[in-house]
C-alpha cells in the first residue's frame, strides 16, 4: 500500500510499504478513505518529538472502511464506516474504565521508556513516535487499528467524511479546551492559537455558552476565520496581548485562558519568545512557553488555563508565583478522545456545528509531502488539509 512516512527532519515521503495485518483478535484493519494533518504532526515533521526512525508511517487522524475483522472483536462487521480517534485505550484498564483513555495504562508497549521522562506512562497514539508505542498511523491506504472494539465509532451515512473525519481528534481535542474552562454565561475566555485546534476551541467555547471568545494569531486568515466564528481576535506581532486583554477585560483578566499552541509558539512574539528559541537550539531547554507564561498572566484570579497545546519535557520561567498566589487552576490533557467522540457526533447530527469549516485543502496521498509543507509553512492560506488515499 501507500503511506506517507517520516525519514527525518522536513522530510516525509509517499512511499509503497507492507499492507497491515490483523495481529490481535481485538484488532481491525480499515481501508482509510479520508485522514488529516494534524499541528502535533508538525512536531514530529519539525524533528522535535524524539524517538522517530526512519520509515515511520505517519498520521492519527482517521476514518475509513472496516476491511478486516480480529476473531475476538465484536463491535465491528467488515463494511462499517467508523472514525478512529488517535488515543489507542484497551477499555479495561483503571484509566480506561475512569474514562481516561489517553492514560490507558495497556496500549503502550514502551511504557518504561517514557516512564524514565514523565514519571508513568500515556496511551500509545496512532504514528507518533516509538516512545508512545511506535504504532503506525493512519496517512495511508490502509491502517491496522488495536483495541478495535474501543476506538472506533461508527457514523451515520448522510454525515460526510468531511463533517466527522475530525472526531478523530481536533474537535474533541477544542470542546475538552473549552470544557476546562468550566464556563458560565458571561464568561470571556482568551484562545492563543487560531490553528485548526484553536478553532474548535473557540466555536466550543460559544456551544458552552461563553460570552466573549478573545482569539489571537498572526496569521491573517486564520484570525479571519476565528472572527467569523464570532470571536474578537487579536495579532500578536501588532498589539500587546496583556494590555488588550487586560482593557477588555476592566483589568481583572480572561475567566478562562486556552493555550492551543503548545511548544512551537512563534520565536518572534516577544523578547522570552526568542530566547526560548534560543535555549532550544543550545539544548539549554526542551520547550517554548511563552504562550503558557502570557496565558497565566491574563487569566484572572481563580481562573483557569487550559492547555491543550502539545509540551514535551521541562518548562522554564513558568510564573507558578502569579498561579499559586492568585488562585488558579491547570487543566490540561491529550484528549481521551474516545469519552468525547459519542457526544460530539450528537452536537454534529443536530446541526449545532459541522467540523468542515477549517478545511482549505483538500489532496491526494502523493501530494501530502507538499502538503506538509504547505501547512507547516502557513502558505496559500493553509488551515487544515485533508488528504484522501
Ligand atoms: N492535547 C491534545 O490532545 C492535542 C490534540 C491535537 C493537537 N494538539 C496540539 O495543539 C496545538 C495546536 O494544533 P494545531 O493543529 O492547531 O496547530 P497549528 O500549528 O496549525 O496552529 C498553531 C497556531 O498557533 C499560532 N501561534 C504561534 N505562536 C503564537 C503566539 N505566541 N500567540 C498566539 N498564537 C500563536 C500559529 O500562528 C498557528 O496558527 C499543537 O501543539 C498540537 O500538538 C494537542
Ligand atoms: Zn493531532
Ligand atoms: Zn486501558
Amino acid at each position: 500500500m501507500k503511506a506517507l512516512t517520516w525519514h527525518g527532519k522536513h522530510d516525509i515521503r509517499c512511499e509503497s510499504v507492507p499492507d497491515p495485518q490483523i495481529e490481535e483478535g481485538r484488532d481491525a484493519i480499515i481501508k482509510v478513505t479520508a485522514c488529516a494533518i494534524c499541528g502535533s504532526d508538525l512536531h514530529l515533521y519539525n524533528g522535535i518529538m524524539p524517538d522517530m526512525h526512519s520509515g515511520d508511517i505517519m498520521g492519527h487522524e482517521t476514518m475509513g472502511e472496516v476491511v478486516e475483522v480480529g476473531k475476538d472483536n465484536r463491535k465491528l462487521r467488515v463494511g462499517d464506516r467508523v472514525v478512529v480517534p488517535f488515543t489507542i485505550a484497551c477499555g479495561e484498564c483503571f484509566f480506561c474504565k475512569r474514562g481516561f483513555f489517553s492514560g490507558c495504562e495497556r496500549s503502550n508497549p514502551n511504557s518504561q521508556k517514557v516512564k524514565k521522562m514523565w514519571g508513568n506512562s500515556p496511551a500509545g497514539l496512532f504514528g507518533y513516535t516509538h516512545l508512545l508505542g511506535g504504532y503506525s498511523g493512519g496517512q495511508a491506504e490502509y491502517l491496522r487499528v488495536p483495541y478495535a472494539d474501543v476506538g472506533p465509532v461508527k457514523v451515520p451515512d448522510e454525515l460526510t467524511d468531511e463533517q466527522v473525519l475530525f472526531l478523530s481528534d481536533i474537535f474533541p481535542t477544542g470542546y475538552m479546551a473549552a470544557e476546562f474552562c468550566n464556563i458560565h454565561a458571561g464568561d470571556t475566555i482568551a484562545i492563543w492559537g487560531c490553528g485548526p485546534v484553536g478553532q474548535m476551541a473557540i466555536r466550543s467555547a460559544f456551544l458552552l455558552g461563553a460570552e466573549r471568545v478573545i482569539a489571537i494569531d498572526t496569521v491573517p486568515e486564520r484570525l479571519a476565520l476565528a472572527g467569523q466564528s464570532g470571536a474578537i481576535t487579536l495579532d500578536f506581532m501588532d498589539k500587546d496581548i496583556y494590555d488588550t486583554i487586560m482593557e477588555l477585560t476592566g483589568g481583572r483578566g480572561a475567566d478562562a485562558c486556552i493555550d492551543a499552541v503548545g511548544t512551537e509558539a512563534d520565536p518572534s512574539a516577544s523578547w522570552d519568545s526568542r530566547i526560548d528559541r534560543i535555549k532550544v537550539a543550545t539544548f539549554m531547554g526542551t520547550d517554548r512557553p511563552h504562550v503558557l507564561r502570557q496565558a497565566i498572566q491574563c487569566c484572572r484570579n481563580f481562573g483557569v488555563v487550559s492547555i491543550v497545546g502539545v509540551y514535551g519535557g521541562y518548562l522554564d520561567k513558568i510564573p507558578m508565583g502569579s498561579a499559586i498566589n492568585r488562585g488558579l487552576t491547570f487543566r490540561m490533557g491529550q484528549t481521551p478522545v474516545q469519552h468525547y467522540l459519542p457526544l460530539l457526533l450528537n452536537r454534529i447530527e443536530n446541526g449545532e456545528i459541522d467540523p468542515s469549516f477549517v478545511v482549505t485543502h483538500r489532496a491526494s496521498l502523493e501530494e501530502g509531502p507538499d502538503l506538509y509543507k504547505t501547512f507547516y509553512e502557513k502558505k496559500d492560506g493553509c488551515i487544515k488539509v485533508v488528504l484522501t488515499p
